[in-house]
This record gives structure tokens, sequence and C-alpha cells, in this order.
């Protein structure tokens, strides 16, 4: 406002917003949405109730959390005009591009969403149709590049089974929930749910400053997630560790590689912008990791290498000085496989639980009534100079 324009790349500096929603302490480790901390939200809380605290502030009481999971359940179905557009995709298409193309189709089969001055009662219908309507896209997703028939979603399963239930029932089969698989499930979403100012939330709050509606806010951020040095990461940990795998588990001899300032190869899953000491969670995936392979009786071996690299890392010097350690996207993989998601699904599953968040975030934009987003940029370009016309170029 003063004429002085401070250049800050990647905004390392920058805040761009104040919020009452998530705290992140990056040096104590410490993370908490409203209030509480992710440890005991990981282990006492579900998804559902999580989200409901992300974005209405308090923790529901049991006839809110009813409601609210009621209401969620009503709203599973998409317009069943989604699944032509669907079939429209190729069957290699990546299901993030599948699902952010999704989200925003529903603009138009909901077109009242367009209109941002709209009452409250009419935001919230939004908002819980994007929380019941994503599982239902990316299952969609899944079976579309399996070149299988989708499967409805079925109200008497929860959130999570509903969700694996159209992911993995088989044409006139019955899907038999799995408590180890949904609960685990259930607490990886719970770990997603928010992270403060992070790309994709962000780009949901400018995408959404400029009065656009929350279906094309939320799709732009699940776009913006799609990347490798974003939620993406998730999906390129494993290719690594697999390559690592296959050339013989020399995991110091990929250490180098990552160090290697001429090779563009960087250990996927580790550094932070924000944490520099550890991700706590990254620490509670870790635990889960050991836990629900063991009782799915699932022995993956790229989690012994995940582990080795992890263990080289952390003793480096070159990781020490730079305070890279493991983050989220390290170790959540490796949950998912023994879940039987695929690789390619990985970014789609942290879309679901980074949902309310983006959702949170959003309706604090809106409510605090911020301004458009826009940035502003030091010129570098030529100085004035005449136009020549194009034959005397
Ligand atoms: C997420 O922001 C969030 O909150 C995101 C997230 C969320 O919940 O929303 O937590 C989710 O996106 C997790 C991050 C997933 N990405 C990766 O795992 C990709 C690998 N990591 C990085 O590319 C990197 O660490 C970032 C993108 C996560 C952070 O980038 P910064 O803050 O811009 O840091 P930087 O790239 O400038 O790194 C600082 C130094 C550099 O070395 P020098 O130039 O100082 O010598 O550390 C080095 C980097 O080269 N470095 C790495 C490295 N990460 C950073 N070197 C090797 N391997 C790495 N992974």
């Amino acid at each position: 406002e003063s004429g002085i324009i401070t250049l800050d790349r990647g905004f390392k500096n920058t805040g761009s917003t104040s919020s009452a929603i998530t705290f992140l302490d990056g040096e104590k480790g410490i993370l908490r949405y409203r209030g509480y901390s992710i440890e005991d939200l990981a282990e006492k809380s579900s998804f559902i109730e999580v989200a409901y605290l992300l974005i209405y502030g308090e923790l529901p009481s049991k006839e809110e959390l009813s409601n609210f999971q009621n209401d969620i359940k009503h709203h599973t179905l998409v317009p069943e005009n989604t699944n032509k557009i669907l079939e429209g995709f190729p069957t290699t298409a990546h299901p993030m591009g599948v699902l952010s193309s999704l989200v925003t189709s529903l603009t138009a089969f909901y077109p009242e969403s367009l209109n941002p001055n709209r009452p409250e009662e009419d935001v919230n219908l939004n908002i819980i149709r994007l929380l019941a309507k994503l599982p239902t896209f990316a299952a969609w997703a899944y079976k579309h590049q399996m070149g299988h028939p989708v499967n409805y979603p079925d109200n008497k399963f929860d959130y999570c089974s509903n969700f694996l239930q159209m992911m993995f029932r088989l044409p006139h089969q019955r899907y038999e929930e799995d408590p180890v698989i949904a609960n685990a499930l259930d607490k990886l979403l719970i770990l997603h749910a928010d992270h403060e100012q992070n790309c994709s939330t962000s780009t949901v709050r400018i995408v959404g400053s400029s009065h656009a509606s929350l279906y094309s806010s939320i799709s732009a951020g699940i776009s913006a997630l799609w990347g490798p040095l974003h939620g993406g990461a998730n999906a390129a940990v494993i290719k690594m560790l697999e390559n690592i795998k296959e050339d013989g588990g020399d995991t110091k001899k990929w250490m180098a590689k990552a160090k290697d300032k001429d090779d563009p190869f960087r250990l996927f899953g580790f550094g932070h912008r924000v944490y520099k000491n550890f991700d706590p969670r990254a620490k509670i995936i870790k635990k889960a990791a050991d836990d629900v392979l063991n009782k799915l009786g699932v022995n993956d071996p790229v989690l012994e290498i995940a582990k080795g690299l992890e263990e080289v890392a952390l003793n480096d010097e070159y990781f020490i000085e730079r305070k890279l350690y493991p983050n989220v996207d390290f170790y959540s993989g490796i949950i998912y496989r023994a879940l039987g998601i695929p690789e390619n699904m990985f970014t789609v599953m942290f879309a679901i639980g980074r949902l309310p968040g983006w959702i949170a975030q959003w309706k604090e934009m809106r409510e605090n009534g911020e301004p458009i987003g826009r940035p502003r940029q030091i010129y570098v370009g030529e100085n004035l100079r005449p136009y020549v016309d194009v034959d005397k170029r």
C-alpha cells in the first residue's frame, strides 16, 4: 500500500491471511486443528467429526454429529449425467484430472452455486454435497480406469466403508466391511484434513477470493495438489522406493543422488517449507504403517527400504544442515498400497482427506470478507520501445 513492493518468491515469509483454523509450529513439530492436537484427533476422533470441527469451529454434539452424518449420506449420489462425462475420458486418464473435472462440473448441475451472495443454508448444502460426492467421484475415476462399471453409494456403510465398497465391490457381489482397513483409512484422512496455507489451500482461497463458486475453487485445489512437490509426492515416493529396491536396495547411493546438485533427483517425501524439526503426521503414519501391515499380514519390502532411507537421511550432514525430515507423504503410500489402493489413486486419497480443510478455509475467507488475492511483481522486462511493422522485422 505504501508503494514499496517486497519480493518474496514462493511466499516464504509472507502471511496471506489470518486464520483461526489450524495452528502449526514448524520448529516444535506441533499441529492442531481448532486447538485440538493432531495426536489426540488421530487416536480418538473420526474423519467426519474432524470435518465438522474444521468447517464449523467446534466438536459436534452427539446430535449434531448424527445430523451431519445423515446429511452427508443423503447426498452421496452424484448427478447421473456426470457418469457420461466420466465415460468420455480415456481409461488412461489420470484420476486427479478426472476428479477435478467432475468437481467443477457440479457448477453446471447446481448453478445456484455460482451466486456469491446466496443464503447460508445454500452454502451449507454445497458443502455437504461436496463432502458426500467426492468419494463417489474418486471411486468412479478408479472404476473407469479399470474398465469396470461404477458402483453406486450404499448408505448402510459409514463414510470410509462406503468409499471402499464403491472402489472394490465387483458386479453381483456383496461387500464385507473390514474394520482394520476402514479405520486405517479414516485415520489417514484425519491426518490430511488441513494444513493451513499450503499450496492447494492457498489456491482454493485465491480462486474463491474472486467469488468463483465453491466447486470451482475446490477443483482448482485438486489441480494444485496433483503436483509431485505437493500431494503428488505420495505416489512419487512409492515409485522411488520401488526403483531403489530394483536397484539392489542401496539407500546410500540414492542419498548421494539426492544431494548431487547436478542430478535433478530429490528424495520425495522429504523436506517441508514449515516443518524444520519433524512432521508430526509422518511420525503417526510411520507407526500406523507398521500396525496396519501387521494386522493385514502384509509384508511390503519397500517399508524396510523407507525406514532405511530415513535412518540414513537423519544422520546425513546435508539433510541435517537443511533440516530435511520425512513429511506426511513419505509413509502414507505404503499404507494405501496395503489397503489395495493403486499408486495413481494415492493423491486422490489425499484430496478426499484435505477436502474439509479446503472447505473450512474457503468459508473462513468468505466470512471474513477477504479482498481479492492479487500479488504484485517486480518488472524486469524491456523499457518502452517503438512498434516495428512486421515487414521491417
Ligand atoms: C506436502 O506446505 C504444506 O503444508 C504441504 C503439505 C500439506 O499437508 O499440505 O505438508 C503436503 O506437500 C508435503 C511435501 C511433499 N513434497 C515432497 O516430498 C517433494 C520433495 N520435497 C521438496 O521438493 C521440498 O522439500 C518442498 C517442496 C517440500 C519444500 O520446498 P522449499 O521450502 O521451497 O525448500 P527448498 O526446495 O528451497 O529446499 C531447501 C534446500 C535446497 O537445498 P539448497 O539449495 O539450500 O542447497 O533443501 C534441499 C533443496 O535442494 N532439499 C532437498 C529436498 N528438499 C529440499 N534435497 C534433497 N531431497 C529433498 N527432498
